[in-house]
């Protein structure tokens, strides 16, 4: 099995992390290939808890060597902070971990523009970005002229590069009022600060591609770690309310380097309902009794930012959606343990648009938006099922949801979380398999 990918199909926080790292058992090489340090993920290990936001958590593990491939976007200080939180703990990184050369840097222009322009975007709702610089990097890295890449810091050519951006940066920032002209961008002190970082990363920078393609052409195995979820890919989610990578499995490829048909098993990560950081419509969100169930007993504050999470039930439309446009072959549900003690739970599985029912997910966010769930009440539980270990001793109502997940989904659910210990997880001996794929709809286009 030369490639494994772990995609999250919802807003993120899907608790990938968790899953990586019991998956990173099965492979040599852990693959990080889109995002940057918006993500952040929590991995408990041995009673100890560790967050990470762009290593991946095998570098816990030894003789698993970790990957941060050219489709991520590297903010050099955050990487060496993390690096050190690593060090300070007994976690040695050398020859375990690979920087691409090809990855773009984030520069503190970035955050400064992420900070300035997530403004309202439409519907009067900002993005609600992470403000790690991640779309403006993004944008210079797509604009080309005003992007710098890894492997640049190596170059002779380096400062007086630094020299043309921040002097283009600044003419552009003088055009966007008072306060983006008032930013200090002193390009002979972030060259300076530039190359100290650029001395202490140099033993990890690489062409990764290299690295991997060499690594599965001689019978490596691979985990991609896919960052945010599905519903957040700057092409297929609910744009504008997206980051600006490819977080669904579309973008294995394209950030990794490494084909798709290398890719022999894909993974779909959900909660066992649903949250959101940030802006955009989210059509099962609680704001009410049942959102503050889930969010103290889910923890559900951000990794990153701290910020309070949106919660909600189940969504089967958006996951459906995310399953299919990430080649899912299999489910994983986590955090199934929350949902204990309430008297019903809700899976939405269809939305009414305008009055119509629609089974598949909206294209445009306006239509998203208008969209009413349609739910399907299944009884809840009481017991406590964090220290169940098998499938079978899962209460029936709890098993009659993760079985209409599948259902919905299509897909089998074949790994179960029930807490965020590595031992709180059951693999699902007898999966609930559903052979019926859902009936596909296609709405005739609007201006038929
Ligand atoms: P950005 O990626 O910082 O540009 O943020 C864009 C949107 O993606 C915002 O709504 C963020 O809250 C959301 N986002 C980015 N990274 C994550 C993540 O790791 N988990 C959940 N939401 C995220």
């Amino acid at each position: 099995m030369p490639g494994t990918c772990v995609i999250g199909l919802q807003w993120g926080d899907e608790a990938k992390g968790k899953l990586v790292d019991i998956l990173t058992e099965e492979h040599e090489i852990v693959v990080r290939y889109q995002g940057g340090a918006n993500a952040g993920h929590t991995v408990v290990s041995n009673g100890q808890t560790w967050k990470l936001s762009l290593i991946p958590s095998g570098i816990l593990r030894d003789g698993v060597s970790c990957v941060v491939t050219g489709g991520v976007v590297l903010d050099p200080a955050s990487v060496i902070k993390e690096i050190d939180g690593l060090e300070s703990r007994g976690v040695r990184v050398d020859g375990k971990l690979r920087l691409s050369d090809r990855a773009h840097v984030v520069f503190p222009w970035h955050i400064a523009e992420d900070r300035l322009l997530d403004g309202i975007v439409s519907g009067g709702e900002a993005i609600g970005t992470t403000g790690r610089g991640i779309g403006p990097c993004y944008r210079d890295k797509v604009g080309r002229s005003l992007a710098v890449r890894l492997g640049d810091l190596y170059r002779d050519d380096f400062r007086d590069r630094i020299g043309h951006v921040v002097d283009v940066k600044k003419r552009l920032f003088a055009g966007w009022g008072a306060e983006a002209a008032s930013i200090e961008l002193d390009a002979d002190a972030i060259h300076s600060q530039y190359m100290l970082y650029a001395r202490r990363l140099e033993p990890l920078v690489c062409d990764t591609t290299a690295y991997l393609l060499d690594s599965i052409e001689s019978g490596g195995r691979l985990l991609f770690e896919g960052a945010q979820g599905a519903l957040l890919d700057i092409d297929h989610g609910t744009f504008p309310y997206v980051t600006s990578s490819n977080s669904s499995g579309l973008g294995v490829a394209s950030g990794s380097g490494v084909p798709g048909r290398w890719i022999d098993r894909v993974i779909g990560v959900v909660k066992a309902y649903s949250t959101r950081v940030g802006g955009g419509p989210m059509p099962t969100e609680q704001i009410n009794a049942v959102g503050e169930h889930l969010r103290e007993r889910g923890r559900e504050y951000g990794t990153v930012t701290m910020r309070p999470r949106r919660c909600g039930w189940f969504d089967a439309v958006a996951a459906r959606y995310t399953a299919r446009l990430s080649g899912v072959d299999e489910l994983a549900v986590m955090l199934l343990d929350v949902l204990s003690g309430l008297d019903e739970i809700r899976i939405c599985s269809a939305y009414t648009i305008d009055g119509r029912r629609v089974e598949h997910f909206p294209s445009h966010v306006d239509d998203l938006r208008r969209a009413e769930p349609v739910y399907e009440t299944l009884p809840g539980w009481q017991e406590d099922i964090s220290a169940i270990r098998r499938y079978d001793d899962l209460p029936a109502a709890a098993r009659r949801y993760l079985a209409r997940i599948g259902e919905l989904l299509g897909r089998p659910v074949s790994i179960v979380s029930v807490g965020p210990d590595r031992e709180q997880t059951i693999l699902a001996d007898r999966p609930a398999v559903s052979k019926s794929w859902p009936r596909p709809q296609h709405p005739a286009p609007a201006n038929a």
